[in-house]
């Protein structure tokens, strides 16, 4: 039986946060172990130039993205892990993506439309600051997808729509030129919810609110009793239901240790307590890890060695494809 292709992508702008941990990568690095899928993870680094023209930033970030998966034991053999800019076919794709996707499906992107109305709310020109690469961001990331065949694509909820897009997009070829491309569908990844930060808005570098996935234990520490709560005294019973301290100890506990979080919260678990049980917690969830993550960081080497593994299958499977599209659209040798 064919096994069922699983592909997703991070974009390398940014430091890794818990957040990111259990909506993505947790899930990811579960199924990378899954025998009955073909996973392909891989770090978008091209897409990151959207967002970030810092060139120290977009590296550090792809270091430690690679990294995190790395440490938390990602399987590289089971699956494919590569860095996108290591695969060219993918941005050749894209150009030939480009070419038939309509402008009007672009204008209705989210993140393009977010950009015009921020700026019309200014009273700015619509197009200030929107560059062409976030413009077309949904046509690179429909090739990062179309190339490899992926059909499940687990994703967050803000990415639906790209992954709709991809799929519009492999229809229109496969309409025009040749039946190449397989339909993608998003799945939504972890339990879909969203992790809230600091400020109890949702865990977002964008708000500054976020805690990072391998802090020391020190400064874990410290963010966590940084999380915002209500002026409830000991003593006095506290709703699990809206506090960001519950939700981050049911992201990491069982359901016995969250029966018993609920039960300390009735009773009224002073906040000073329930954020200590809640760094012991995760500490010892990702204390291991964090180890290994800090032995990676601190020589590069094994990284770059685990994506010229990837890359290289990725772009044996890239290239079967890619030579057909050309073929199809009438690009290549004349004899
Ligand atoms: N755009 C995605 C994000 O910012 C990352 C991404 C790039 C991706 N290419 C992809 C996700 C392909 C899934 C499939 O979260």
């Amino acid at each position: 039986m064919k096994k069922e292709r699983v592909l997703t992508g991070i974009t390398t702008s940014g430091t890794p946060h818990l957040g990111n941990y259990i909506g993505a990568i947790k899930p990811s690095v579960v199924a990378s172990k899954n025998s009955e899928l073909d996973s392909f993870f891989f770090l978008a680094d091209y897409h990151a130039l959207i967002k970030n023209q810092d060139p120290a930033l977009v590296r550090q970030s792809t270091k430690e993205i690679a990294a995190t998966w790395l440490a938390l034991g990602l399987d590289t053999d089971n699956s494919t892990f590569y860095r996108q800019s290591d695969v060219p076919e993918i941005t050749e794709l894209s150009w030939i993506l480009t070419c038939l996707t309509a402008k009007g499906l672009m204008n209705r992107a989210h993140a393009y439309k977010a950009a015009v109305q921020a700026n019309t709310a200014e009273g700015d020109d619509p197009d200030k600051a929107v560059t062409m690469g976030l413009y077309s961001y949904p046509i690179l990331m429909a090739a990062d997808i179309l190339l490899f065949n992926g059909k499940q694509i687990p994703v967050g909820k803000d990415q639906i729509q790209h992954v709709e897009m991809a799929r519009d997009i492999a229809q229109r070829f496969n309409h025009h030129y040749k039946e190449l491309f397989v339909l993608p569908e998003a799945v939504i990844s972890g339990d879909g919810s969203v992790l809230s930060g600091l400020d109890g808005r949702k865990m977002s570098k964008s708000y500054n609110n976020t805690i990072p996935l391998f802090l020391t234990e020190k400064k874990l520490q410290k963010h966590i009793n940084k999380i915002k709560t209500n002026l409830l005294e000991p003593g006095e019973p506290k709703n699990p239901d809206d506090s960001t301290v519950f939700q981050l100890w049911q992201a990491f506990a069982s359901s016995e240790q969250n029966q018993y979080m609920r039960e300390q919260f009735a009773a009224g678990i002073a906040w000073g307590q329930a954020k200590k049980e809640l760094f012991a917690l995760i500490n010892e969830e990702l204390a291991p890890a964090r180890a290994r993550y800090e032995a990676l960081m601190a020589d590069g080497q094994f990284i770059e060695q685990q994506l010229q593994k990837g890359a290289e299958k990725a772009r044996t499977q890239a290239s079967l494809l890619l030579k057909q599209v050309r073929l199809a659209v009438g690009i290549g040798a004349i004899v």
